[in-house]
Formats: C-alpha cells, structure tokens, sequence
C-alpha cells in the first residue's frame, strides 16, 4: 500500500508546533516521532541534518500491522484454502510460505507499538468470508498474545501458525454446510463439528512435531462448561486454542453472515463478557477485554454506567463507575439476591442496598451485563417502587441516603 506524503517546509513551523504525525527525511528516515512538540533548537537542527524540507506521513499503517502484510496474509490464506479443495492438503511449499509470513508478523509486532487493528471486513462473497477469517483471527491473536507478555517466540510463532490455519478442516466440508442460513439441524452439525479432526490431519502430514499448532486446530471450538465439539475438561487444555477460540469468537460475531448481521466491537465484547464461565474462563476473558478492548473498540468500555450487572454470587447490583484499572471491575450498587430454578427467577431486594467496588472486593466479581431492555427496565422500576433507590435524574439512580451525583 502507497504510503501518503506531505511536504513541510520547516520554516513555516512555529517553535510550539505538535504534529500528530511522525516526520520523514526525503529518503524515509523518521526524524521526529508522532505528538514531539517542537522547539527552535529541534527545527535548526532538523533543518542542518535533512534540509528544510521534510515530509509528513499519513501512512494508513500507522499504529497498525502493516497493510502489505495484511494483504500478503490475504493472498496466502486465498492459496491454502484453494489449495486444499482441490487436493485435499497442503503442499510442504505452501506451509513453509505460512511459516515465513507468521514470522515477519511477529517481527512486525515486536519492532512495532502497534495500537490498533483493522480487521478484514469488506465480505462479497462467502469464500471472501473463509480468507478474511483466517487473517483476521492470526491478528487479533498476534497482538493479544503478544501483548500477554507470557509466551517465547516458538510459542508466539506457533500460535500464529495455528490461528492463521484453524479453520483449514473446513475445506474439507460441503460449502452449502458452511453457508446455511438458520441453525444447523443434528446430521449437519455432526458434520461440521468433524472439521477440527479434518484440519489437524491435513497439519499431521505435514508437520507432525508441531504440537502447538495441532492443539489450536484441534481444540479451538472447546468450551469452559465442557459442552465444545470434543466435550473435554476445560481446565486441562493448554492455553493456545483458547486463545485461538475467544479470537475466532470475536471475528465471527463482528463479521456479516449469510444468516445474521455483523455485531458492532462492542456488542461483540459485551457478548463475549456474559459468556464468562460458559464459553470461556473469567480470567481469559478480563484479559482479553482489557488487552484488546481499547485496541477494538476505540473507546475502552462497552457497558455503560447505569447497566444492571450480574454478579458471581448470585446478586444484582446497578453499575455506577466504570472500572478504571480493570474494566471488568466497576463500583456497583448491591440490590438483591436472587435464585434461579427450572422455571423462574426468584428475587429479594436487599432492604439496604451497599456500594461495593469490585476492584476491592475479593468475594464479588461481575459475570454478565444484562442485555434484556425489558427486564432491566421492570428492575429498575422495582427499586423505585420499593424507595430502595432514587431518582437523581432522568433514568439515573443512585442510593437514598446518597448525596445527588450530577455530572
Ligand atoms: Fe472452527
């Protein structure tokens, strides 16, 4: 991708100028990073260095992994994935290609301060869909766990090896499966629950030592309650297909389906937060929303103040301050109790409601923000009507014997 210059002429600049752009010499050498307020001495200097004339990059890569290697990832997946319908495997060429470029990525990241991703989203056609998902998962699962900091480079590279060929078993399948518009009825899902089997023979043929990327396609659709394609203990899995999978997760909701439309990055996370202790771990997921929220979702929260909470100990409590070190830790207002049988919901309103900070309490810990508007609306009502909270402004509670908070 053609990066866009400007041409500055330094003498122009005021001594007080911040650029939100690094500078470029002529030959491409960055002479001043990105937000450096200038000074007199750094202009005169600049100007004796590399003349004064200097460019100014608008170059869409910034802060992001590289455009070109995007793409080339785009490509490469496009050969894989044909390749594998037409023959049924992957060529030695084809794999050491995927090796090559897992590589360079990571070298990316690690040379860079990424701060966003753009993910592949512009989908024509359901084949478009399979490429762009390959990518996009490699991506989202290059920065995050990179940015976990707990992995070596032959896990990191493994991984991404693993991310960007997860999905491969899927070639295997028929494509109107794969397209079905609505829920897959039992014969179809036996068959599509076949794919992570599919894709770790296809890898076997080639690169049996490499144990890593057989778990990521292996068990990258298995499930915190045991109820994944395989059924296996959660807890026993190694952490890289779970990863693979909350990433995998993530692309296919944000992504437009023949049978549903794209989530928005923040309904996206919101779903995926209520899945704690069902589809994943709480701790995978505060990760995961506290590494890659901000990343995806520009601003770093995707609940609102205001939202009624679903706490671990079976409590409701209304969210009053967003949680500022770990977004999953709000301040809260306790309300009630409640208890769930087969067929209904039974709930005690605390006579006193309490403020509770998550981020000091080691017995509470938020696992779901109501998503229901019904349901959140009749238990607001209910606290009204019971004087348990009041009224501060519009549809803004607070507690009783609480001074009005007006912001
Ligand atoms: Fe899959």
């Amino acid at each position: 991708m053609a990066t866009e210059r400007l041409k500055i002429d330094l003498t122009y600049l005021g001594p007080d100028s911040v650029l939100i752009y690094p500078i470029f010499s002529n030959a491409g050498e960055k002479i001043l990073e990105a937000r450096t307020p200038l000074s007199n001495e750094k202009i005169t200097n600049i100007i004796e260095k590399h003349g004064k004339i200097v460019y100014y990059s608008f170059s869409e890569d910034m802060g992001n992994i590289p455009n070109h290697r995007i793409y080339s990832a785009l490509n490469k997946s496009r050969e894989i994935m044909d390749e594998i319908v037409k023959t049924d495997q992957i060529s030695k060429a084809r794999y050491k290609e995927s090796e090559e470029l897992v590589e360079v990525m990571l070298n990316d990241l690690v040379a860079s301060e990424t701060d966003t991703i753009k993910l592949l989203k512009d989908l024509n056609s359901f084949d478009d869909y399979t490429y762009n998902h390959s990518v996009n998962v490699l991506l989202l699962v290059s920065v995050f766990s990179h940015k976990l900091k707990r992995f070596s480079l032959d896990e990191l590279k493994s991984m991404l090896l693993g991310a960007f060929l997860h999905d491969i078993g899927k070639m295997k399948l028929d494509k109107q499966l794969l397209n079905k518009r609505g829920k897959l009825d039992v014969t179809e899902y036996q068959k599509m629950k076949r794919h992570p089997q599919l894709g770790y023979e296809i890898i076997k043929n080639i690169d049996a030592s490499n144990k890593i990327v057989q778990q990521c396609i292996l068990f990258h659709h298995e499930k915190f309650n045991n109820k994944g394609y395989y059924g296996l203990p959660y807890e026993n899995l190694p952490l890289y297909p779970k990863i693979i999978s909350i990433c995998d997760v993530f692309d296919a909701l944000t992504s437009k389906r023949p049978y549903r439309s794209a989530a928005s990055p923040a309904d996206a996370l919101k779903i995926i937060l209520n899945s704690i202790n069902n589809h994943f771990d709480y701790d995978l997921i505060s990760k995961f929303v506290n590494i890659l929220g901000p990343f995806l979702n520009n601003t770093r929260h995707f609940y609102g103040k205001h939202e009624i909470c679903e706490l671990n100990t079976n409590e409701l409590a209304l969210i009053i301050k967003l949680g500022e070190k770990d977004i999953l830790k709000p301040e809260v207002i306790v309300f009630c109790k409640f208890q769930k049988s087969r067929s209904r919901i039974n709930v005690k309103f605390y006579d006193k409601p309490f403020k509770v900070n998550l981020e000091d309490d080691k017995l509470r810990i938020m696992i779901n923000v109501l998503s229901n508007e019904y349901q959140v609306y009749s238990l607001k009502n209910k606290l009204l009507e019971k004087s348990l909270l009041r009224v501060v402004k519009m549809d803004t509670l607070s507690l009783i014997d609480e001074e009005a908070e007006v912001h």
